[in-house]
């Protein structure tokens, strides 16, 4: 057998692209290792989204050259391979600054991946494929060979919304869904492989719109029904969502599909309405702070999270505090928060007015008390009650097991090992930094 070591940096959708592509290399002989020393074939599956990305992974690729030589040194050849969003905003400007990198792949691009290492083995050339094919990647892509209770399922990808201060769009290219009937045979396949709960990705996971023949196409709503009606399926998440496309039938989905998890990560990224202007995020704070009232109308109890951007080009204090009353308004169950940083090629990079550092900084402080007040609060507010959790995984101290409830927070309890993939109430009785603990009710 063939080592094959990728590393995975970012998001969920790069997770799930990591598993896909060991997929695809496990039929050529290639399995996975747990470290790049003497592996036949490295995948770096790269990140975008964060400051000085692209340098990051110049670095890790220099280390990896020496141990690229190493190989070479005991007659063997190691194929070092660059995928995700730096690849595809790179592009030739990696082999250029790095000629040990044998491939180039872009997330449109894996499915190529068995006849680029093909082109890459035969001339001991580089091969590059960082164009945008529709979603045939997925088609070629043999079965899931194994599955966690929780999976995550890609069923969107790209986004056309065009934040200003955003790479996405470059890097993975516009809107495109999956065929329905591919995502539920995949989730099929998922299901007959022990998932219990599905997580449903896309960039912009609620502007699914499901080519379907003769008809208008799917929405994520009827997506989500489908796959409730999947044996072994107990669970349904998606993310992410924007504002703009959460539709009427998505969010009654809430309240009519009990498979369908109170749970909805829900960027807003900042309560100004100057700011979301700037950012070109196509809605208002009026418009997110009525869209939530509709949301728990259907389901009360949705624990609501968000991602937010301080110092964004121009904020000013006034538009910060309302970044601060939104959050105490609204309530979240837990959020991400940045500072914002410059992407080169995105709008927002050459705003002028650019927010000093140690603004970014102290701002950032302050959102992040006050909305890890909020975790608290609302972990606390599951104490003494009883939740149903799904179990996942044995957790780090003997004897007990890792599950989640309903509202994504993890629970450890004292269980046997036979309980994990299986859902049962536990009653919640105190809570540490990151997590809950509780007993089996
Ligand atoms: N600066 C800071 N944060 C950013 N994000 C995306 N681009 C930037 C940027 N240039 C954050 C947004 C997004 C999350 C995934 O990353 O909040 O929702
Ligand atoms: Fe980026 Fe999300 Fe905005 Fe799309 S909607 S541009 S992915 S922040």
């Amino acid at each position: 057998m063939k080592k094959l070591f990728v590393k995975t940096y970012g998001c969920q959708m790069n997770a799930y692209d990591s598993a896909k592509m060991a997929d695809l290399l496990a039929p050529l002989g290639y399995e996975a290792a747990d470290a790049p020393d003497g592996a036949d074939m490295v995948i770096l599956n790269t990140c975008h989204i964060r400051e000085r990305a692209a340098e990051k992974v110049y670095s890790e690729l220099g280390r990896l050259k020496a141990l690229k030589a190493d190989k070479a040194r005991d007659g063997g050849r190691m194929l070092l391979a660059v995928a995700g969003c730096v690849a595809q905003a790179e592009g030739e400007e990696i082999v250029a600054r790095q000629p040990a990198v044998d491939l180039v792949v872009g997330p449109q691009s894996y499915h190529r991946l068995p006849e680029m290492i093909a082109r890459a083995a035969r001339d001991q050339g580089h091969a590059l494929e960082t164009d945008f094919p529709a979603l045939e990647k997925f088609d070629s892509i043999p079965a899931p060979s194994e599955s966690g209770v929780s999976a995550f399922l890609t069923v969107q990808e790209g986004c056309d919304k065009f934040c200003t201060f955003c790479v996405v769009p470059y890097t993975r290219g516009s809107e495109q869904s999956r065929p329905p009937e591919a995502i539920l045979r995949e989730a099929r396949q998922l299901a007959d492989k022990g998932a219990r709960e599905l997580v449903l990705l896309g960039q912009n996971v609620n502007a699914y719109n499901g080519p379907a023949s003769g008809d208008k196409g799917w929405s994520l709503a009827r997506l989500c029904d489908a796959i409730a009606k999947i044996e072994g399926i107990a669970r349904i998440r998606y993310t992410t969502s924007h504002p703009r496309d959460m539709a009427d039938d998505l969010i009654a989905a809430h309240g009519d599909n009990p498979k369908l998890m109170p749970y909805l990560h829900l960027p807003v990224q900042s309560g100004s309405d100057a700011v979301l202007e700037a950012m070109n995020r196509q809605h208002n704070k009026d418009d997110y702070r009525r869209l939530v009232e509709r949301i728990r109308k259907a389901r009360p109890d949705i624990a609501l999270t968000s991602d937010f951007i301080v110092g964004f080009p121009g904020e000013s204090d006034a538009d910060f505090e309302a970044t601060l009353q939104l959050v105490r308004d609204i309530g979240y169950a837990t959020a991400f928060s940045f500072k914002y940083s410059k992407r080169p090629g995105t709008p927002a990079s050459t705003m002028r007015k650019q927010i000093p550092e140690d603004l970014k900084t102290a701002r950032l402080d302050v959102l992040q008390k006050m909305l890890l007040a909020q975790q608290y609060a609302f972990d606390d507010s599951q104490i003494g009650k009883t939740v149903a959790v799904l179990f996942e995984k044995p957790a780090r101290r003997d004897g007990q097991i890792m599950g989640r409830t309903p509202y994504l927070q993890p629970v450890h309890v004292q269980a046997g090992p036979h309980m994990i993939g299986q859902m049962a109430p536990v009653r919640i009785e105190r809570r540490t930094a990151n997590s809950l603990h509780g007993a089996l009710a």
